[in-house]
């Protein structure tokens, strides 16, 4: 006889191991619905101490967004992606995978490029957080951006936010040093961009970084991150 074919309990044997593995399943259950008092039901079991608990009611938080206070309730399973996308309209900020692995949500966090999705709002308390709403304006575009339409960096734009971001955040790093291709390409790394655009990514970032008041740029930056903008 096989195994696939052996009684669930043989009398002769004692129980099996599948009757084991089931015995067992079924205390756990059991144990998992009860209170530590046998003398109380489960349905009335007194309601644990919730107070101070984070999680069950909204929870307030600040931050700033793009060098504007914010001050807000949101509940502890909000990523940062759906707040800003939702709740604050900031719909720059692209989702694709919601999970991590394309960069297309990436905002700065304290100057460090992040992935949206992949934080929970309330991890951001207090911090400085940078969406690329928050490098430039439609009327007066930054030369990162200008230099992205110069060098046709995009074609669908859902990666090009985060394509900026992670950018942007090379650019304040370096300070204005001349960068290298290999930098850049690394420094996006991080950014899927499925039309393929990375060589004129690259090209416009360079252009940023080695171009003429390349220098200057970069000193404007240093003065702005130093003085917190
Ligand atoms: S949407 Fe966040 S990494 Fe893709
Ligand atoms: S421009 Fe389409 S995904 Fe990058």
């Amino acid at each position: 006889m096989s195994k696939r074919d052996a009684p669930e309990h043989d009398e002769t044997r004692g129980l099996t191991r599948r009757g084991l593995f089931r015995s067992i399943g079924a205390a756990t259950l059991v144990a998992g619905c009860t209170t530590d008092d046998p003398s109380v039901h489960p349905e009335q079991a007194p309601t644990p101490d919730v107070d101070g608990a984070i999680g069950l009611t909204p929870t307030p938080l600040e931050f700033v967004l793009d060098g504007q206070p914010q001050k807000l309730e949101v509940e502890a399973r909000t990523t940062l992606l759906d707040l800003l996308r939702l709740d604050l309209d900031r719909t720059g900020t692209k989702v694709v995978c919601d999970r991590g692995a394309c960069g297309a949500c990436m905002v700065l966090v304290d100057e460090v490029p992040r992935n949206s999705c992949m934080l929970l709002a309330l991890d951001v308390a207090g911090a400085s957080i940078t969406t690329v709403a928050g490098l430039g304006k439609s009327s007066q575009l930054s030369a990162l951006q200008l230099a992205f339409v110069e060098h046709d960096a995009m074609q669908c734009g859902f990666c090009t936010s985060g394509m900026l971001i992670s950018s942007s955040a090379l650019l304040r790093r370096s300070a204005g040093q001349p960068l290298e291709r290999a930098q850049v390409e690394d420094a996006i790394a991080g950014n899927l961009c499925r039309c393929g655009t990375y060589p004129h990514v690259v090209d416009a970032v360079l252009s940023v970084a080695n171009g003429p008041g390349a220098a200057r740029r970069g000193s404007e930056l240093l003065r702005a991150k130093k003085g917190g903008a």
